[in-house]
């Protein structure tokens, strides 16, 4: 089966002003890396080639700059130019030949995940697509009313509540969903919330009505932000920060996780750091044996 990613970069960024004025937000930095450099190793660590970088007009340019065909890392990437951030949904209405007949992971450009269970969730989301169902991944939180969250009874999701005012769950919906094909046809029908955007929680709810949704607990021993305001990306600057430090590796460096993947061979990952000593290329350089062939 075949699954393609979509990657969204766009978004007004307005909780991040006056950063985001002249820089995309998802070219942010968290600590040594830009913060598209996550949920792209999230891509990358789940099997997915295929991948359209979602952003507006003006900074699609600098991500072709950036990426160019990502050839380089093993992968085939293309653009999709947003203008109007419609809401998440939006991402695969505007991107359906990209599509075409295959299914998706949609992953926000602003979430970073990390833990030892994760690349098992991943398989886990992309083999439920085989059979048509999609998969979201739940985070237990002390902010729910920030998140769309999920009432999970018996251990089936029962609702879906997009930012609750009142508590409802405190099982977060993370912002990497794996879709079935058919999500190109539900999305036609969905209407603007109130706040005039496509919610991602209302096409959920088009699988949740089928019975046709499953959730993965990210559990405890995964770390899991949204950056998106200046506290959020201040935190998790500082845990990729400390966690780095004491391995003295580099976490989410899809030049490692391309190569863990064989998307490439290690003489293509060695060329992509060899000319950079930052400490960013020195880690990467120390997470293999560089010296080796
Ligand atoms: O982070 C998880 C949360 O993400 C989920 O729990 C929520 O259900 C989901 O609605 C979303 O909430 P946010 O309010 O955090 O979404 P935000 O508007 O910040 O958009 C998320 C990312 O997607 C961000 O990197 C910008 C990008 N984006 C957003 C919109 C609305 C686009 O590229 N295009 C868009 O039209």
């Amino acid at each position: 089966m075949n699954v393609k990613g979509i990657l969204l970069a766009g978004g007004h960024g307005t909780r991040l002003w006056p950063m985001t004025k002249l820089v995309s937000k998802q070219m942010l930095n968290i600590y040594d890396k830009p913060m598209i450099y996550y949920p792209l190793s999230s891509l990358i660590l789940a099997g997915i080639r295929d991948i359209c970088i979602v952003s507006q007009n003006e900074n699609i340019q600098i991500y072709k700059n950036f990426f160019g065909d990502g050839n380089q890392l093993g992968l085939n990437i293309s653009y999709q130019a947003q203008n109007d951030p419609k809401g998440i949904p939006d991402a695969i209405n505007i991107n359906k030949n990209f599509i075409g007949k295959s299914s998706v992971v949609l992953a926000l450009g602003d979430n970073i995940f990390y833990g030892r269970d994760f690349e098992e969730q991943l398989k886990d989301g992309i083999k439920s697509l085989n059979e048509k169902i999609a998969s979201v991944l739940i985070h237990k939180v002390s902010n729910p009313s920030d998140f769309g969250v999920a009432k999970i009874s018996d251990n089936k999701i029962v609702e879906l509540i997009e930012k609750p005012k009142k508590f409802v769950s405190n099982h977060a919906v993370t912002g990497l969903y794996f879709l079935p094909n058919d999500c190109i046809n539900f999305t036609i029908d969905l209407k603007p919330s109130d706040r005039g955007e496509l919610e991602i929680t209302d096409l959920l709810n088009f699988y949740l009505k089928e019975s046709r949704l499953r959730h993965i607990f990210t559990g405890r021993g995964t770390f899991w932000t949204d950056s998106g305001s200046v506290g959020s990306l201040n935190d998790a600057s500082n845990f990729v920060r400390a966690i780095q430090n004491s391995q003295g590796l580099v976490i989410c460096a899809p030049e490692e996780i391309a190569l863990y993947k064989n998307f490439i061979s290690k003489g293509q990952f060695k060329k992509l750091i060899e000319n950079y000593s930052s400490e960013y290329a020195e880690k990467l350089k120390n997470t293999i044996d560089y010296n080796e062939s």
